[in-house]
């Protein structure tokens, strides 16, 4: 059974849904001895049984694979209809039509399926945790199961129903929240103090995760007992990344500068480099993935044009740090 414990060299690539981890990328991270992952999220069970594979065939290192845990979220049809309202100018501006806000699980059952047929290494979970029926059936297939957690009460839960391990996950991150609560605000306590009081409280591994950009970042969360840093930003310009051209060219350009945490893009707060839409949107209403697919088209629009002012571009507070070079060297650099 895989032991986070066992990683030559404590450093996770995380998972980053909508392009930016590939089978490359994470054959490219576990092989210089680290952990990458797969994100399941978004794609269609037969996509991510795909990748696996692929994966699979580029290395014999550990294989980690991430899946969105979506419950049932009944959004207020007015606020979703006046926020519609409020993004046509948009979409007529780029020439598409809204999408159709609507609820779904994200293939949840499929996917589960999937983890105990493929069996990857590890499988993480994220904006939610399994029951402990599930969690047991994991375990018995001989996968790991890592949970996300943003709070300590959600760090204890996740291990009383069983989680192998937890990705404790800091407000710095890029990307969405995994906050199990899709209707809490952000929560702003930083990495190392979250460390500091779940570490102790739980008896599973901890990786850390947000803001981790460098090794003297890792190494600060392996001193507070976290078994390996998790980084998603520091990646995004990896070689082997999928990361679109013009999410590349502005983690590099001149603007948007800084990052800011929104809803307006998906209906659950996530950060990314502050932009105009972001700015015009600030009292987005909640409702993931509602509106996620209200501005599918819009997002994919704006990324076709070049427009970085409407596109979302996710990214963690030191993406000034990510850099163009291979995963491995990338992995190499973060650790301690
Ligand atoms: C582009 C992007 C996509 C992400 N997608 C996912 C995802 O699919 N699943 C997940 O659990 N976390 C996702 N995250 C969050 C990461 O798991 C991790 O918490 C975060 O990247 C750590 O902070 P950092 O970006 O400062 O390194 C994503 C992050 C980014 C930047």
């Amino acid at each position: 059974m895989f032991d986070l414990r066992d990683l030559d060299v404590p450093v996770v690539a995380a998972p980053m849904a909508g392009g930016p981890s590939t089978p490359a990328l994470v054959s490219a991270v576990s092989g210089a001895g680290g952990l990458g992952f797969l994100a399941a999220g978004y794609r269609t069970p037969d996509q991510v049984a795909a990748q696996v594979a692929e994966a699979r065939r580029a290395t014999s290192a550990p294989v980690g694979l991430n899946l969105f845990l979506v419950e049932p979220y009944a959004a207020d049809p007015a606020a979703l209809a006046a926020y519609r309202r409020a993004l046509e100018p948009e979409a007529r501006r780029h020439g598409v039509d809204l999408g159709t806000p609507r609820w779904d699980d994200d293939h949840r059952e499929a996917k589960l399926d999937l983890v105990l047929d493929v069996r990857p290494d590890v499988v993480s979970f994220t904006f939610g945790c399994p029951g402990a029926d599930v969690l047991a059936r994991l375990r018995q297939h001989g996968v790991h199961a890592m949970v996300t957690v943003t709070t300590p009460a959600e760090a204890r839960e996740a291990v009383r129903r069983g989680a192998a391990s937890l990705a404790v996950q800091g407000p710095a991150a890029g990307g969405h929240r995994g906050r199990w609560d899709p209707d809490a605000a952000p929560d702003d306590t930083p990495l190392l103090d979250l460390l500091a009081e779940v570490v102790p409280a739980v008896d599973v591994p901890v990786v850390a995760a947000g803001g981790l950009v460098d090794a003297a970042g890792v190494e600060a969360a392996l001193r507070l007992g976290a078994v390996a840093g998790q980084a998603g930003t520091a990646y995004l310009l990896a070689d082997e990344a999928g990361t679109n051209p013009l999410h590349r060219a502005a983690l590099t350009g001149p603007e948007p500068t800084g990052t800011r945490v929104t809803r307006a893009f998906t209906g659950r707060w996530a950060r990314g480099l502050a932009n105009r839409f972001m700015a015009d949107h600030a009292d987005a209403p909640a409702g993931y993935p509602h509106l996620h697919h209200l501005t599918a088209p819009l997002r994919a629009a704006a990324v076709a044009a070049g427009d970085v002012q409407v596109a979302h571009l996710w990214a963690g507070t030191g993406y000034r740090s990510a850099r163009s070079a291979p995963a491995a060297e990338i992995t190499r650099a973060l650790a301690p």
